[in-house]
């Protein structure tokens, strides 16, 4: 059974309860975030803890924990958890609501005591081959709300929407806004267009994403060209690579759109390119060497 953090507390799994008047469980007021964890050490932990505090700002909801703390409750939940994955690979996943209020009533309660809850998931291996199998997309139309920068748990468009790709046997669907790619349902988007690697910019209609960031640094280190700017529907159905990336899929390569082979159907050679440096900055990781 998992250990699992929740309001101050360690304990198993089953044992863990919250109220039925939770905020969370009524409004899904509150924010979250996952965090990958390559054998006991978390990646770009630092940055997850920014986009925590500006998930929370954003929402009006002042952090329960300090920096220090969270950190400490991260380290003891990897360790009471060794179980859990395969090759030592596991995230966190935490999540903050507006805590329970005596009444529904959509505004704020006057006094907040927030919930916190975290737990340990597996993360399975990402292998290169099967990662080269690569899968299939499908673009929709991007029905969410104008703050997708705030990892919220109101996670209803997103989950549509993925749902929608699954029963048209896709994986993944990339948004459309006003013409514009934006990210995946779980995911941020990349495409490779004239050369160039190419991804939305940040702002209110996509979520920031950490993985997002390390591959468009990992860009600007390596000589790799890379913009991140608009890009329309059209673009993308004429790259030459598309991509997903997030915290638990990594890079995954998309090798059919919209039922159409994207390129020649395989993996193309800045993405073989960009996993080679991703998988280099994990192995840094585990020895040690950066977060
Ligand atoms: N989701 N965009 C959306 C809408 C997401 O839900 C995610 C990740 C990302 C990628 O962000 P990151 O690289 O920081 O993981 C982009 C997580 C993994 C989830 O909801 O489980």
């Amino acid at each position: 059974m998992s250990q699992v953090y929740l309001n101050g507390e360690y304990l198993p799994l089953d044992q863990a309860k919250i109220s039925v008047l939770d905020r969370g469980f009524l409004f899904a007021d509150g924010v979250y975030e996952v965090i990958p964890a390559y054998g006991g050490r978390l990646l770009r932990v630092d940055e997850h803890m920014q986009r925590l505090q500006n998930s929370l700002d954003a929402i009006r909801l002042e952090n329960p924990l300090t920096v220090k703390q969270w950190l400490e409750a991260f380290d003891k939940l990897l360790v009471d958890n060794p179980n859990q994955g395969s090759a030592d690979d596991k995230s966190i996943y935490l999540q903050v609501t507006r805590g329970v209020a005596a009444v529904r009533n959509h505004g704020f309660p006057e006094e907040v005591n927030q919930t916190v809850f975290m737990m340990v998931n597996e993360l399975p291996s990402v292998d290169k081959e099967k990662l080269r199998m690569g899968v299939a997309a499908i673009t929709l139309d991007d029905i969410r709300w104008k703050a997708c920068n705030v990892k919220s748990i109101s996670l209803l468009g997103n989950i549509l929407l993925r749902q929608q790709a699954h029963d048209n046997d896709a994986a993944e669907a990339i948004l459309i806004n006003d013409g514009l790619v934006t990210e995946g349902a779980a995911s941020n988007v990349f495409a490779v267009i004239n050369d160039v690697l190419v991804t939305a910019p940040a702002g209110t209609r996509l979520l920031p994403g950490i993985t997002r960031d390390l591959i468009v640094e990992l860009a600007a280190q390596h000589n790799i060209p890379c913009e991140e700017r608009d890009f329309t529907e059209a673009e993308l159905l004429s790259a030459s690579e598309i991509w997903f990336s997030s915290s638990t899929k990594e890079i995954l390569p998309v090798v059919e759109l919209n039922g159409n082979p994207v390129a020649n159907g395989q993996p193309g050679p800045i993405w073989e390119n960009m996993i080679e440096l991703y998988q280099a900055c994990k192995i840094k990781l585990r020895s040690g060497e950066s977060n």
